[in-house]
């Protein structure tokens, strides 16, 4: 079977899934192919453009953390989330930038899980690639990026309610394009702060309860500093994805573009993921004439910066990769059509 699964950037709405909020990312048109020749034995022998190594995973996955070389873990959770038992050769090859913040993670997880005949919808799928994603990296990472591969609509940004898991279409308007620019640095997730910050959220909402219906008013009553910063950037950023929603329906992209600049500040300032490179990045892109709104995108501590463009502007002056809103994961090949 073959199947290939978009990555995604997320134009506004960061650091809220884990806590229910409401995020707004697209599926792009760069993603992960991934074919499976079955074979009748119980070995997977799995090779990566990406990687030097081949790596050997004996099916079922008894312990995910032991496949080898380690960059094939993620494809062993998910062959132990899907129960795979089914040995033959994978082919893996992306379009995708790696660690670059445009979830080629999440995107490499689903369509290894289709490509090993994954049972269940697009929510099922988000799920179960999720814990697999958890399991591998160990990082408590929220539902959006295998929820907006799953759920990719031509032309379209995905307003994903994180709280009851329901995705709205929102056409970006004739005349803007999404731009994704790398700062330099490459994200580790991983070794980064990323379970801090969720850590910090619960426990403020231990104090107010759910950051989702919190106002500013609950999060000025935080006694402590830190937490008083990381909640008031989860509220105002719900708060900002919402609106950004609205002014994207109305086609009003300076309104969007103005939104996203506040949410790069206040997850450089609150929040405190950003980097040096990202805010010269962002600096930089709102600079630039027909740049509606520049900020960081994805978990942060490096990746990209996402910019909302006048689609007059050549990509060339913008710069890094000009994406187009594309379909979720699918199978291109199924078991029949050989
Ligand atoms: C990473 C996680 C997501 C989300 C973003 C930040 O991409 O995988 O669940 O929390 O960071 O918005």
């Amino acid at each position: 079977m073959r199947a290939w699964a978009p990555g995604r950037v997320n134009l506004i709405g960061d650091h809220v899934d884990y806590v229910g909020g409401l995020v707004l990312p697209l599926a792009v048109d760069l993603g992960t192919s991934v074919d499976v020749e079955p074979a009748d034995d119980t070995l997977l022998r799995v090779v990566s453009d990406v990687e030097p190594d081949p790596a050997r995973i004996e099916l079922p996955v008894a312990d995910p953390g032991r496949a080898e070389p380690p960059w094939a873990r993620h494809v062993a959770a998910v062959a132990a989330a899907v129960g795979a038992t089914r040995g033959g050769r994978m082919t893996i090859s992306t379009t995708l930038p790696v660690g670059a913040g445009l979830s080629s993670s999440a995107s490499l997880g689903v369509a290894v899980a289709l490509a090993l005949g994954a049972a269940g919808g697009p929510l099922e799928l988000a799920r179960l690639c999720r814990r697999a994603e958890q399991a591998a990296t160990g990082v408590p990472c929220g539902i959006m990026d295998q929820l907006a591969v799953v759920s990719g609509v031509e032309g379209a940004a995905l307003l994903i309610d994180c709280r009851d898991l329901t995705v709205e279409a929102v056409p970006l308007p004739d005349g803007v394009v999404v731009h994704a620019v790398p700062s330099g640095t490459t994200r580790r997730l991983a070794g980064s702060a990323y379970a801090d910050r969720r850590a910090a959220c619960e426990a403020a909402e231990r104090e107010i309860g759910p950051l989702r219906d919190a106002d500013e008013a609950a999060v000025a009553t935080l006694a402590d500093p830190v937490l008083r910063r990381r909640a008031r950037h989860v509220v105002g950023e719900i708060a900002r994805v919402d609106a950004a929603a609205c002014a994207l329906r109305a086609g009003d992209v300076a309104a969007v573009g103005a939104l996203m600049d506040d949410s790069h500040r206040s997850l450089r300032d609150d929040f405190e993921v950003s980097t040096p490179e990202l805010d010269a990045l962002v600096e930089h892109l709102g600079s630039l004439p027909g740049v509606h709104g520049a900020r960081l995108t994805g978990a942060g501590f490096g990746g990209c910066a996402v910019a909302l463009v006048d689609a007059a502007v050549p990509a060339g002056c913008v710069g890094g990769w000009r994406l187009r809103p594309a379909a979720g994961a699918r199978l291109v090949v199924g078991e029949g059509d050989r």
